[in-house]
């Protein structure tokens, strides 16, 4: 945890040193809103949706990887109690459709450092290889391999907290807290190869699992929301820490 804040940290430092030996122009994809817009919210949507190829793509030079498909390494969840008393495993897991993202309010409060998007997402299929071992609904359920699911119809909200930090006279903005919560409004999903390969038990317990697909997502969901939305920090405060606020948001 502690080497964690400490690299966060140095890379801090590293990126605002790197600010002032070169200070940087904002670059042309980048579109910007100006503090005294009435409708600041909506100049940020677009912004946002300006970014849509790059995040596509992945913007090398703020070493943002592309998100088309999303990848995030490994997922454990770890659940003692509770409707799904589970350890399961979720491994190179790639997430296709976040860049289908759709903007549909934009709240912004610059006092109060506080902004708050309602994301729709028409369609996300995750694929990725799984381990389990436990109880799902009180059925048993044990398994190794790939597990493929869609889900579809979602309304995600995203509610970002900033802080000012000054380095070297420059104000810039830290995204302090990043929250994600998904809505899903559908799910399929499926295990390859669960107990052992069993073919009969297998296909039995994905018709359960899809039967019971909301309590099933409800279990996984805030261990997901919360790497998503550490990416998604982490993308923020590359381009922040990157610009000083009088570039991104001047008056
Ligand atoms: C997910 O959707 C794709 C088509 O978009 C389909 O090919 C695939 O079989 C679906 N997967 C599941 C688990 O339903």
């Amino acid at each position: 945890m502690f080497q964690k804040i400490f690299l966060c940290i140095t890379f801090i430092q590293l990126s605002l040193l790197e600010i002032t030996i070169s200070t940087p122009k904002l670059p042309t994809y980048f579109k910007i809103c100006h503090k005294s817009d009435p409708d600041l919210g909506k100049c940020i949507k677009r912004s946002v949706e300006e970014l849509r190829p790059l995040l596509t793509k992945g913007i090398p030079e703020l070493n943002i990887p592309s998100c088309e498909p999303l990848c995030i390494p490994e997922v454990v969840i770890d659940q003692g109690t509770g409707s799904v008393a589970l350890k399961s495993v979720y491994k190179d897991i790639k997430v296709y459709g976040p860049s289908k993202f759709v903007i549909k309010q934009i709240k912004v409060d610059l006092e109060k450092n506080k902004m708050r998007m309602k994301v729709w997402l028409p369609h996300l299929e995750v694929i990725c290889t799984y381990t389990m071992d436990g109880k799902i609904l009180m059925m048993p359920i044990s398994g190794t391999g790939l597990s493929r699911a869609n889900y579809s119809d979602i309304e995600a909200t995203v509610t970002l907290r900033t802080e000012k930090i000054k380095k070297d006279g420059e104000l810039y903005y830290n995204v302090k807290d990043f929250y994600v919560n998904f809505d899903i409004g559908h799910a399929q999903i499926f295990f390859e190869d669960l107990f052992n390969g069993d073919k009969d038990l297998g296909e039995a317990m994905n018709l359960f699992i899809n039967d019971n697909w909301k309590q099933v997502a409800n279990e996984i969901k805030p261990v997901l929301e919360d790497h998503i939305a550490a990416i998604f920090k982490k993308f923020a405060n590359k381009i922040f820490h990157k610009y000083p606020i009088k570039t991104i948001l001047p008056e």
